[in-house]
């Protein structure tokens, strides 16, 4: 295994290029099990977790070809629909299969995916959404069984959910007639899905609203365009975070303002300046960091996985700052670590409460999910003295060469192997 060194105390300064979202290329390259040609990606990010989305559908016997941030993806041949539990149990996005390998094959069996580190996450909205599509759904050791010819009806989520509303865009779009959805996830991520499945021939209205009316194929196959996957929001806003926790000026390339409104509105309120032009945005310092609150909800209002790094900027504001996590009930695991490096942080349930403004002192800490890591590599710039961040297998599910991304920005940051 490996960890992160980080000398303490810096600044950063010069531009940081923004990779593909992690968090669109998923259900993007899931939406090859709908096509009938050979789809091409460009600006895949190239992480853990889309490797193991690629081993998935290798498993279930499609082609595909990944380099330079490029894939070619051929499902026209798949063999298989079981998702087997060994590669689900990696990532739980796995679970965006289950709506087009059933809308395709009318049936498939798909792993559990289980808790994880910050919640239950349950998958039972997109389970019911499935089963008033026609599907009978059954449990049967560990795995999801589906079966039956997905119909077209009124689907509303009781709850806005993100892989859900994917899961269920996909299974509509093979189904027979018209699916309505509504309390659809308006994220950027559902919305690029939405625009390359119409590119590809499926009737869709609503995009980018909450109610989606998608006209199924009656499983005839879409023919896909190539396309580029859109800027990751959450790295893009933790390279600010990393800007701001330092008072440094960066700017970050190839970056979409548009995406990061909740993001750039908390930190205008905290004191920092931006300036954009096309696809860059450059952080300016503040004069003086001040304290915020923030309740992170559904987009476009703030995204819990931003959360994290946030509390690690918290801690430099001068006064007190508040959140409110109201989307996953256990996201707070980075709170004990970031304690050892001297933090004030108080939890009473859901909300936290840092007290900025004492000093925070390097230490070894132990990364707990993909954002509590990053949080922690913030946390870490900012302290005195030297970190140590451990169980960085979190990061790399998300970030895309994080240290050479921090080196080019002026960090002392190194992978070392654990003796
Ligand atoms: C997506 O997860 C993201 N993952 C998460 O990013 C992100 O934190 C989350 O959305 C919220 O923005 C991907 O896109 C691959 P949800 P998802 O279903 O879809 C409840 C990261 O760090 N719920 O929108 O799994 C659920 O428990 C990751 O990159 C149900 O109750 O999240 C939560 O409280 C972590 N039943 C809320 O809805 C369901 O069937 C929102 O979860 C589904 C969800």
């Amino acid at each position: 295994m490996t960890y992160l060194k980080i000398a303490g105390a810096c600044k950063l300064n010069g531009q940081v290029s923004i990779s593909g979202a992690k968090n669109a290329a998923l259900p993007l390259i899931v939406s090859s099990i709908l096509a009938k040609n050979e789809v091409q990606i460009s600006n895949i990010p190239n992480v853990a977790d889309i490797k193991t989305l690629f081993v998935l559908l290798e498993n279930l016997g499609a082609n595909y070809e990944f380099k330079d941030n490029f894939a070619r993806i051929d499902t026209r041949n798949l063999s298989k629909t079981k998702a087997v539990y060994d590669i689900v149990r990696k990532m739980r996005a796995s679970i965006l299969v289950l709506g087009p390998l059933l809308s395709r094959f009318g049936s498939c069996e798909v792993s559990l995916p289980g808790g994880c580190a910050i919640g239950q996450r349950p998958i039972d909205l997109h389970l019911l959404a499935l089963e008033k599509m026609g599907a009978k759904i059954e449990i049967k050791q560990g795995y999801v069984v589906a079966s039956g010819r997905l119909k077209g009806t009124d689907v509303l989520f009781d709850k806005i959910t993100v892989t859900g509303s994917e899961n269920i865009i996909m299974a509509a779009a093979l189904a027979k007639g018209k699916t309505r959805l509504l309390n659809v996830a308006k994220e950027p991520e559902v919305v690029q899905l939405c625009e390359v499945l119409k590119e590809a021939g499926l009737e869709i209205s609503g995009i980018g609203s909450s109610e989606l009316e998608i006209y199924g194929t009656d499983s005839e196959l879409l023919n896909f365009k190539e396309f580029s996957v859109i800027p990751d929001r959450i790295e893009a806003g933790t390279y600010l975070c990393a800007g701001a926790i330092t008072n440094s000026k960066i700017t970050l390339k190839k970056v979409n303002p548009s995406h990061l409104s909740a993001v750039l509105s908390k930190l205008e309120q905290m004191g920092f300046g931006f300036e954009s032009k096309e696809d860059t945005l450059t952080i300016l310092p503040a004069k003086e960091i001040k304290p915020v609150e923030i309740l992170t909800s559904e987009y476009p209002g703030f995204p819990t996985d931003m959360q994290a790094q946030f509390m690690a900027l918290a801690l430099k504001a001068n006064g007190t700052s508040i959140i409110d996590e109201r989307l996953f009930e256990n996201r707070f695991m980075h709170v004990s670590e970031l304690l050892r490096m001297g933090a004030d942080i108080r939890l009473n349930g859901h909300i936290a409460t840092i007290v900025g403004g004492s000093e925070l002192n390097g230490a070894d800490v132990m990364a707990t999910d993909l954002r509590a890591s990053s949080a922690l590599v913030l946390a870490a710039l900012a302290a005195k003295g030297e970190s140590n961040v451990h169980r960085i297998y979190h990061l790399d599910r998300g970030y895309e060469n994080l240290e050479s991304k921090f080196k080019g920005l002026g960090a002392d940051i190194k992978r070392l192997k654990e003796e």
